[in-house]
């Protein structure tokens, strides 16, 4: 009878526990934000075209990333990472994510060194690159997902847009 007792309890807390509202999302600066954006099925599919197009010959046509992308070539290189879960661009926030497509990536520590990918500014609008972003969003968990925005309105805190 204990037991049974133990078990309806135990079952009306886990009830209770999924029918409470989600706790409120806070960041690091202590700011409770909105709740997770719902990503846009259009601009997905406008990502995705536009992903096939420009970045799945490095990236991998499903952004799995190249094949070795974890083993730098003799120049210390790495290989393009993937863009979903297993990758890297999870953890940057939006603005990182996106400035890293329009002006490329550099090797800031060794400048010399040809650039690490070329800028996608001329070829892609800013609506184009915004398309990217969802589609990459909508690779992620919804952990890594809510990881990535708390980091985005941390960043948008410290890099307030320029005047
Ligand atoms: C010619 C190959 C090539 C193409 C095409 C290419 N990339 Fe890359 N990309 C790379 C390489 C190599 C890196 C890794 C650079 C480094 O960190 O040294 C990279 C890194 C990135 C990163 C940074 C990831 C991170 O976690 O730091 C992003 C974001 C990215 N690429 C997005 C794109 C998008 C979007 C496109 C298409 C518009 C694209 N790339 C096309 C080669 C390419």
């Amino acid at each position: 009878m204990r037991y049974l007792a133990v078990s309806c309890f135990a079952v009306a807390f886990l009830f209770l526990a999924a029918c409470a509202p989600e706790p409120p999302l806070v960041n690091q600066y202590n700011t409770a934000v909105p709740p997770l954006p719902t990503l846009d099925a259009s601009q997905i599919a406008r990502g995705k075209q536009i992903y096939q197009q420009y970045c799945a010959s490095c990236h991998g046509a499903n952004a799995e990333g190249a094949a070795n992308w974890k083993t730098p070539d003799d120049n210390l290189n790495f290989p393009p990472p993937p863009h979903n879960d297993d990758g890297h661009t999870w953890h940057h926030p939006d603005r990182v994510i996106y400035e890293a497509i329009r002006d490329g990536i550099r090797d800031t520590l060794r400048p010399n060194q040809p650039i690490r990918m070329q800028p996608f500014g001329d070829k892609l609008s800013d609506a184009d690159i915004r398309a990217l972003l969802a589609y990459f969003k909508s690779l992620w968990t919804r952990e890594h997902r809510e990881f990535q925005y708390l980091r985005t309105t941390e960043d948008e805190i410290a890099t307030p847009p320029a005047p």
